[in-house]
């Protein structure tokens, strides 16, 4: 790599989310989290309405939150077999620490909703940037949970408020991770 790639160019051009699966102790610490969520929500915002927020659930905070999911999804989808449940249940302790970016558009606001939640897909982003950065491993889940009427009252979810990401943090482990196919820029970028 030559210089630009050590620097921050090379962490855009060499970013890779680390699968949750693969996700082992440590997090980061209260220091390190408060720079990962600093990084966060320094992103551009119209308006400057600060249309996200996050709440951060580590440690014990985890399987509440896994029984809340469990609990709500097999209220609403009778689909799901108790082994997906099960699952489910253990979605947030999967990872040391999660952070959940929620959307929170001002729909008071002259400045578009849609403009809004894409300010929060920056901030999800920018977590994975800084986590990235500070050696972490990150992914950005959504999933079932992400939609649920019961897990968004569990986390004191508005009705205007989405579940922008789950953004689990942690330590990778040996597992290699395989680079995964990127776009062809002829098929995405257009000239005029
Ligand atoms: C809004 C959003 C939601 C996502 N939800 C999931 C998900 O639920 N499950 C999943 O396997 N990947 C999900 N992904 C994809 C992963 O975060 C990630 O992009 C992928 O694992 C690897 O891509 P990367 O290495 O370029 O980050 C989601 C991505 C985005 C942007």
């Amino acid at each position: 790599m030559n210089d630009i790639e050590n620097g921050p160019l090379g962490l855009l051009l060499t970013r890779r989310s680390s699968l949750v699966k693969d996700m082992v102790a440590p997090g980061p610490d209260a220091d390190a989290l408060e720079d990962i969520l600093t990084a966060a929500s320094r992103v551009p915002d119209h308006g400057k309405l600060e249309p996200w927020r996050f709440i951060v659930c580590q440690g014990e905070g985890r399987k509440p939150l896994g029984d809340a999911i469990a609990n709500a999804i097999a209220r609403e989808d009778d689909t799901k077999t108790p082994e997906m449940i099960d699952r489910l249940r253990e979605f947030p302790v999967r990872a040391p620490v999660l952070v959940i970016v929620v959307s929170s558009p001002n729909t008071e606001s002259r400045i578009p909703v849609w403009e809004q939640h894409l300010s929060a897909g920056a901030a999800c982003q920018n977590l994975l940037l800084a986590a990235t950065a500070m050696g972490f491993a990150a992914q950005w889940l959504t999933g079932a949970a992400a939609y649920s009427a019961g897990v968004h009252e569990y986390l004191g979810l508005e009705a205007h408020e989405q579940v922008a990401g789950f953004m689990f943090i942690g330590t990778r482990s040996d597992r290699p991770l395989a680079e995964r196919p990127r776009p062809d820029l002829g098929s995405v970028v257009s000239y005029q």
